[in-house]
């Protein structure tokens, strides 16, 4: 074969993120704020939404043009009935070296275990703070940090020993929170990763002084734990991986303002409605599920999905507040989940 297909900047094709729903039980003030999502925002209906067959065919498009990393994002994906069938599916797909899912946990307890049996590889859970109240603000009033827990702990019973936690730092509502974070997890084989707050989507009133960079945050937890920095798992890594040096932790930082890493950027989106963006910041995306329906052959939409990514030239973390970063029309977070 010819290998994945490349974009304007050499970037190939590796990685597909498949949001499965564009609705979500948290309204996170930086995604989703409650009083200031957009309000005429339709949610999907189910007959919009791409069927599990759907995505199982078009993974298999992907895969067979060389993606071989699928995640599962939402909104909040275990709010997708039968996720676990879903899993199922995609793990059964040869040549997927990784199957993994980002959630905030909440309705994580009641299907960890079908979803480990049905094949998922790993967990990406939302760990925002674990203070209870600042924990309330940042679901929007929707969870308690107990449920966050529950969630870790039903998550590494059922065999996820290795999850990666996702926190959103914000200046002045979890900034201070982080060595206490690192305290916490020390030691539980689990991974710390702390997100800059980044301008996705149009409702979440970002602004550059709430950003915290990385480079604070790493001289912060180095003057209590001494780190190393590790090398990337892979190429295009959206992280950047330090270890304490008594051993006892690993973190990652996921520096998308301080340092855009789109130079190697090789994720493609899928949305919940069959569009496919080839950037987190994208204004739109190209209609898949059309085309799927009318009764296009398996080559078709391989070729469809090539001539898009071929034209790709989205760089949006490098040029923001860029003349040409047009930011007016943007996907939201919860519709591309991250
Ligand atoms: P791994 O496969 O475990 O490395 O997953 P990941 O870090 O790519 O996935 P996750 O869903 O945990 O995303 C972590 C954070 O990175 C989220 O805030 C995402 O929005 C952000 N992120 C992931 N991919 C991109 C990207 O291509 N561009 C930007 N700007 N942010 C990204
Ligand atoms: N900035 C950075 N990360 C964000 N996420 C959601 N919104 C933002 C934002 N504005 C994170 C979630 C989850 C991942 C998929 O994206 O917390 O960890
Ligand atoms: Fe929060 Fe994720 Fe829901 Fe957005 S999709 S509101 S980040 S839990
Ligand atoms: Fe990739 Fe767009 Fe993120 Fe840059 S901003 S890393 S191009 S998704």
């Amino acid at each position: 074969a010819a290998g994945p297909p490349l974009d304007r900047r050499s970037r190939a094709l590796t990685d597909l993120r498949i949001s499965v729903i564009d609705r979500c039980n948290f309204r996170c003030p930086y995604c989703m704020p409650e009083a200031d999502y957009p309000r005429d925002h339709q949610f999907l209906s189910k007959a919009q939404r791409l069927r599990f067959e759907e995505i199982e065919r078009l993974a298999r498009i992907f895969v067979s043009l060389g993606v071989r990393k699928l995640r599962l994002t939402g909104g909040e994906p275990l709010l997708r009935r039968e996720l676990p069938e879903l899993v199922r599916l995609l793990a059964r797909i040869p040549q997927v070296d990784d199957l993994a899912m980002t959630t905030n946990g909440s309705l994580l307890p009641a299907s960890v275990e079908a979803l480990r049996e049905a094949g998922l590889q790993r967990i990406t859970l939302s760990v925002d703070t674990l203070d209870a109240e600042t924990y309330r603000t940042l679901s929007g009033g929707r969870g308690e940090v107990a449920e966050l827990h529950a969630a870790i702990e039903a998550a590494t019973r059922a065999g996820f020993s290795r999850l990666k936690l996702n926190s959103v730092v914000m200046r002045g509502v979890n900034n201070e929170e982080v060595p206490d974070m690192v305290a916490h997890f020390r030691g539980s084989g689990h991974i710390l990763r702390f997100i800059e707050y980044m301008d996705v989507g149009t409702c979440n009133a970002w602004r550059e002084d709430k950003v915290v960079p990385s480079a604070e945050l790493r001289e912060r937890i180095a003057r209590r734990w001494p780190m190393h920095a590790l090398p990337a798992n892979y190429g295009g890594e959206v992280a950047q991986r330090w270890a304490l040096n008594d051993g006892s932790a690993e973190i990652g930082f996921i520096s998308s303002v301080s340092e855009p890493f789109c130079g190697d950027c090789t994720r493609a989106r899928l949305s919940a409605d069959g569009r496919l963006y080839t950037c987190l910041f994208a204004n739109s995306g190209h209609d898949l599920l059309g085309p799927l329906r009318a009764g296009a052959s398996d080559a078709e939409l391989a070729g469809l999905i090539s001539a898009v990514w071929n034209g790709r030239d989205d760089r949006y973390s490098e040029i923001r507040g860029m003349a040409n970063a047009d930011s007016r029309r943007r996907v939201e977070m919860y519709e591309i989940g991250g």
